[in-house]
C-alpha cells in the first residue's frame, strides 16, 4: 500500500499567472506525485489538471499501459466540474474500442483501492451516442446508449466521397461521384441522401453501366454503415454544451473496410466545430470592435481520441488527419483542445507530437516510441526521457508529465477511477 503524507498540491496545464488568478478553479485531480519508489512507493502531493483552456495533450504509453484508463479520470474530473464551468465546456470522446460507457456506472470492482486514496466510487454523467444504423447493434448487446447521431449526406464533398471509397481522380468512378455529386447539390441543395446519388447515378448519361453499378455498389455498401443520412444530427446537438459526449465508433472496428467510416466522423465532426469556433471567433472581434467589450470568453471545445495514431498517421493519408492538424496548429485560438492517446508514437504524425503542451505518459519501451516522443524535451528537462522511463515504477498507473505550462515535470500514480473499468485486460480466468 501506498504511504500517505502531506496534503500538498499541483496544477498542470496552468501557467503561472493564471495560477495566481484562478487558483484550483476547473482543475481536474487526476493523480499523486511519486515521492519515491520501491516495494511501497511513497506518494505526496495531489497533482491537478487544468480543464479550462485550450491544449493540446499527448498521452502515450505501451499497451495495458494505462493511457484509456488516465482519458477516463480525466472525463470523470470534467464531469464533476462545477457547473459554472462545466456549461462553458463541450467534452466529445471519440471511443473506438466501446469502452467509455463505463463511466456510467461507479467502481464497485475495487472500492479498496478508492478507500486508500479518501475516494468512494461514483458514477459520472456521461452521455453515449452511438451512429444510428448501429442503435440495433449497441442495444442487442445492452449497452447504456443514451441516443443516436448521423451525418448529413450533403456535408460530405465529392472529395470526401472519394476518400471514403478510396477512389481517385484518375477512376471513372471518382470522376462520376464527382459530377453526381454536384448534379444532386444544384437540384435537391442539401436535402438528399445516398438514395438520391444512387438514382442520378442511375441517369447519368455520360458514364458506363460498368462504372455506374461499381459506384452504387459501393454507395449500397455506404447504406449499411447506418451513417450518413438526408439529415443528420446538428453539429450542436453533438457539441452540447455542459455535455461530456461519447461517441461510441466501435462497431466499425468488427468489419473489413468500415476504417473510412470512423475516419469520416472524426473528419466532419472535427471540421464542423472548427468551422463553428472560427465564426464565433470572428463574431466576438466584430462585437469587441463595436462596443469596445469582450464577451465572455468563448467556451472551449475538447475533442478526446483514444488510439489517435488511427486518425493522425505520420506516413499515411487519412481523411482526419487534414482536419486535426489544423486543430493543433491553430485550434487555441478559436478554443479547441485535443487530447490524443496513442500506443505507438512513432506512428503518429511529429506535428502532434512537438505542439503538444501537456504530455502525459505512462511507460514506454519501444525505441522508436522513445525517440519520437525525445523530441518533446524541453530546456527544462534536464535529463534524458529515455533514463526517466527506465526510473518509472512497473505496476500501473504511473506516468511522466511534462508540463509546458508551468514548465514542470513530474512523476505521477494516476488515481484509481471513480467509475467501472470495462477496459480490463483479457484473460481466460473466470475469477
Ligand atoms: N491508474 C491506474 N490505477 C489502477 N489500475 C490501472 C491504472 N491504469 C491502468 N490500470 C489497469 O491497467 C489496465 C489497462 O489499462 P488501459 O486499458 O488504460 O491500457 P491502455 O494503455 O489503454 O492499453 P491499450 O494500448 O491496449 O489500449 C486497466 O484496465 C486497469 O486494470
Ligand atoms: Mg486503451
Amino acid at each position: 500500500m501506498a504511504v500517505k503524507i502531506g496534503e500538498k498540491k499541483s496544477i498542470v496545464g496552468r501557467s503561472l499567472n493564471d495560477q495566481e488568478k484562478y487558483g484550483f478553479e476547473g482543475a481536474g485531480y487526476i493523480g499523486k506525485v511519486l515521492m519515491s519508489r520501491g516495494e511501497n512507493p511513497v506518494l505526496g502531493r495531489k497533482i491537478f489538471m487544468d480543464l479550462t483552456k485550450p491544449h493540446l495533450v499527448l498521452v502515450c504509453g505501451k499497451r495495458g499501459g494505462g493511457k484509456s484508463y488516465t482519458m477516463a479520470v480525466i472525463l470523470e474530473e470534467f464531469a464533476r466540474l462545477p457547473l459554472s464551468v462545466k456549461n462553458r465546456l463541450s467534452v466529445i470522446t471519440i471511443d473506438t474500442v466501446g469502452i467509455f460507457w463505463s463511466l456510467k456506472f461507479a467502481n464497485k470492482k475495487n472500492p479498496k483501492e478508492l478507500a486508500e486514496w479518501d475516494l468512494k466510487p461514483q458514477e459520472s454523467d456521461v452521455r453515449v451516442l452511438v451512429p444510428k444504423g448501429k442503435l440495433k447493434f449497441y442495444q442487442e448487446k445492452g449497452l447504456p446508449v443514451s441516443g443516436a447521431f448521423s451525418i448529413k449526406a450533403s456535408e460530405l464533398d465529392s472529395v470526401e466521397w472519394m476518400a471514403l471509397f478510396k477512389l481517385t481522380w484518375k477512376d471513372p468512378e471518382g470522376v462520376l461521384i464527382t459530377r453526381v455529386v454536384e448534379r444532386v447539390k444544384e437540384k435537391l441543395g442539401s436535402y438528399y441522401g445516398i438514395d438520391e446519388l444512387i438514382a442520378a447515378i442511375k441517369s447519368d448519361t455520360e458514364s458506363t453501366k460498368i462504372v455506374q453499378q461499381a459506384l452504387v455498389n459501393r454507395l449500397n455498401v455506404a447504406k449499411t454503415w447506418g451513417i450518413i443520412e438526408k439529415e443528420g444530427t446538428r453539429i450542436k446537438e453533438i457539441a452540447k454544451a455542459g455535455a461530456i459526449t461519447i461517441i461510441d465508433v466501435s462497431a466499425y472496428r468488427q468489419a473489413i473496410g468500415m476504417e473510412g467510416t470512423r475516419d469520416i466522423i472524426v473528419a466532419l465532426i472535427g471540421k464542423k466545430l472548427f468551422e463553428e469556433r472560427m465564426l464565433f471567433r470572428k463574431e466576438e472581434e466584430m462585437k469587441l470592435m463595436k462596443t469596445g467589450k469582450r464577451e465572455s470568453g468563448m467556451p472551449i471545445v475538447w475533442m478526446l481520441i483514444d488510439e489517435a495514431h488511427m486518425f493522425m498517421p505520420r506516413d499515411e493519408k487519412n481523411l482526419a488527419l487534414q482536419v486535426l492538424l489544423e486543430w493543433v496548429r491553430v485550434g487555441r485560438q478559436p478554443g479547441l483542445s485535443l487530447l490524443l492517446a496513442t500506443q505507438r508514437p512513432g506512428k503518429l504524425h511529429p506535428d502532434a507530437i512537438s505542439q503538444c503542451d501537456l504530455f502525459i505518459s505512462h511507460r514506454m519501451t519501444s525505441q522508436p516510441d522513445i525517440d519520437a516522443v525525445a523530441a518533446i524535451s524541453p530546456s527544462y528537462m534536464h535529463q534524458d526521457i529515455g533514463h526517466l522511463y527506465s526510473e518509472m515504477p512497473r505496476s500501473k498507473g504511473y506516468a511522466l508529465i511534462i508540463d509546458d505550462n508551468s514548465e514542470k515535470i513530474w512523476m505521477v500514480k494516476i488515481r484509481p477511477r471513480f467509475s467501472w473499468d470495462a477496459g480490463v485486460t483479457a484473460s481466460a480466468f473466470t475469477r
